[in-house]
């Protein structure tokens, strides 16, 4: 079975994100981006996640930032497993491991009414 490597466009509104096979596919302020889905600190599913103010996907847990052009974790987690709350040593430690292992990163453009990842 082929991975599908397309959305429609329009289903991909300004701060959108969704799955695209293994992919979280959004959009950060009219560019399109397309990320590995596995969060780096407990796997959470970043096709569920959020865009913030800065462009950053934001992980749906505990909130882990990453720089959709890079697949860097530019904030680590705030929290493990079911405690959401401020983790100092803990995010310093996720965000270092982070950096060796960043999200895959793959072109996604604008072509005709879909966005297609290369
Ligand atoms: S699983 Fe993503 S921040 Fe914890």
């Amino acid at each position: 079975m082929t991975e599908p490597d397309r959305i429609p466009a329009a289903d991909l509104p300004p701060g959108a994100v969704h799955r695209v096979g293994d992919w979280a596919v959004g959009n950060r302020v009219g560019r399109y981006f397309a990320v590995s889905r596995r969060c780096r600190h407990q796997l959470a599913d970043l096709s569920e996640g959020t865009v913030d103010a800065d462009g950053c996907l934001v992980c749906p847990w505990h909130q882990s930032r990453y720089d959709v052009r890079t697949g860097e974790m530019v904030e680590g987690p705030h929290g493990f497993l079911g405690y959401h709350g401020p983790t100092p040593g803990y995010t310093q430690f996720v965000r270092a491991y982070a950096r060796i292992l960043r999200l895959r990163v793959r072109r996604a453009l604008r072509r005709g009414d879909d966005v297609v990842l290369e």
